[in-house]
């Protein structure tokens, strides 16, 4: 294939992954969105395989058969609550390709070019370097966090925004010894020091924020795998590679901004590592007390008596696939006459729309499932309130205790409600391990249980 048929492949892809942010960011229009980027992937793929600059097409094939079958596989295995794990492993490969193909530049890198052009060819192995192993390390411990292997309380370093500080001027003075030294020696010392500092960093970076915060942090590491592709992309001198790279920098970027508002965090403070935060609340010394229990029966018998009720589903719905029998319970009782509707907060569940996406799937009208800006203000009106597996989403600690690890991040506010029935299996905290003085209310009674069986016996009782 021609360099100029190369080029005129990469504009097109270029073109179809615009097309596609541009359909994912629809409900309605995403399964389009998807295939615009498939379509995308395979030309750049074919473009790049075939084009002038490819190696041995043997190795490459092999690789991608290796490659996708683990993929396929994967893919195939994994369960809709396990994704943002799945996804943040998937970063952290993009930060070790950046990683290695920035190695690989660098001892690939003959003489030849002038003196300005090898400081920029210089500044872009090591900047890719960088961005590639914060990411890698930021990536390995957000997965371990979403998969429970690291614990999703906050590090609380001494001096940790001092360390954060310091590892950025110790990198970038490395970075100043590594493109002005004439020494081979001297640049690979400063390579690999950075290397140490930048795969540190970016662990300490997440490890620094807080369970609730981590919706955040996993759009923010997408935007970073964007911008260490754009860097490989520079180092490789692929166009594509940059545009991709720079596209999906730019809207994890964005992403993570809406995120922050959702969630009224400040965006610097949760890039910084958790800034702001000042490590002397852990929420494990929240309100606790009498709490009561109630059967299926029984809320079958107040759901009877409601006119009005609002379902606030969360991870937990997901964890026992409990939106069939919900979607079910949402038909019976609005054939008996019963207002329903579902509050969804921004960051239920693990993966932003999680909930949207069960619900749909379950068919649950659209008409019916309000954002928590649209509810919010209505739970005072409501008879009863279902709470199906949240925890953090309703917890009235971020309004009511300032030094609570969630304070200050909305929440649906139940408890206003006449009645509410938690449907959990424990009283086990949630995602942020912070306690819940929503279950101790007066007007709350708890349903114990697997969420997907107590709404079977609700239905069975109705
Ligand atoms: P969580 O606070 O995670 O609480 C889920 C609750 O579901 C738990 O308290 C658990 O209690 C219960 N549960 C688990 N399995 C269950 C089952 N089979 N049947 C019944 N209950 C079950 O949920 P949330 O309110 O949706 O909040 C989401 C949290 O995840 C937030 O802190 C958010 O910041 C974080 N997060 C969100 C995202 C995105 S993008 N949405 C990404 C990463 C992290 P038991 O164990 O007692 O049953």
């Amino acid at each position: 294939m021609s360099g100029g048929l190369v080029t005129a492949a990469y504009i097109v892809a270029a073109i179809l992954f615009i097309f596609s942010l541009a359909g994912l960011s629809k409900h309605e229009t995403s399964k389009q969105g998807n295939i615009f980027g498939m379509a995308g992937m395979a030309i750049a793929l074919l473009a790049t395989i075939f084009g002038p600059d490819s190696g041995s097409i043997g190795w490459i094939l092999l690789a991608m058969v290796i490659g996708g079958a683990i993929g396929i596989h994967l893919a195939r295995k994994v369960e809709m609550t396990e994704m943002p794990e799945l996804v943040a492993i998937l970063h952290s490969f993009v930060g070790l390709a950046a990683v290695l193909v920035g190695i690989n530049s660098y001892i690939d890198h003959g003489p030849g070019l002038e003196a300005v052009m090898e400081n920029i060819h210089l500044t872009e192995i090591f900047l890719g370097i960088f961005i590639g192993a914060v990411t890698f390390t930021g990536s390995v411990v957000a997965f371990g966090k979403l998969r429970g292997k690291i614990s999703s309380r906050p590090l609380m370093l001494p001096h940790r925004h001092k360390l954060n500080l310091l590892a950025l001027v110790l990198s970038f003075l490395l970075l100043v010894m590594f493109v002005r030294t004439e020494s081979v020696g001297l640049q690979v010392f400063a390579l690999l020091i950075m290397l140490v500092i930048a795969l540190a960093f970016g662990w300490h970076l997440v490890a620094s924020i807080g369970g609730a915060d981590m919706p955040v942090v996993v759009s923010m590491l997408n935007s970073y795998s964007g911008w260490a592709a754009a860097a490989a992309g520079f180092m490789l001198s692929n166009d594509l590679l940059i545009v991709t790279g720079a596209l999906v920098g730019s809207s994890g970027a964005i992403l993570s901004y809406i995120m922050c508002k959702a969630m009224n965090r400040s965006f610097i403070s949760v890039i910084a590592g958790g800034f702001g935060s000042d490590g002397t609340a852990t929420g494990d010394e929240g309100e606790s007390g009498e709490y009561r229990e109630i059967s299926a029966q029984d809320t079958a018998e107040l759901l009877k008596g409601s006119s009005s009720v609002i379902i606030t589903p969360g991870y937990g719905m997901a964890v026992a696939q409990a939106q069939y029998p919900v979607a079910e319970l949402t038909e019976k009782l609005r054939a008996r006459g019963v207002k329903v509707r579902f509050g969804i907060h921004p960051v239920a569940g693990r993966l932003p729309g999680h909930m949207n996406v069960l619900l749909a799937e379950a068919k649950v009208p659209y008409d019916v499932v309000l954002e928590m800006d649209e509810i919010n203000d209505d739970f005072a009106d409501t008879d009863t309130v279902l709470v199906i597996g949240a925890n953090d989403t309703v917890n009235p600690a971020a309004q009511e205790d300032p030094r609570s690890p969630i304070a200050g991040m909305p929440v649906l506010e139940v408890w206003k409600a006449q009645n509410v029935v938690v449907f959990k299996r424990s009283m086990n905290t949630g995602y942020a391990g912070v306690q819940n003085p929503l279950f101790f209310k007066e007007n709350t009674q708890m349903l114990f249980g697997d969420a997907k069986e107590s709404v079977d016996a609700i239905l069975k009782a109705l």
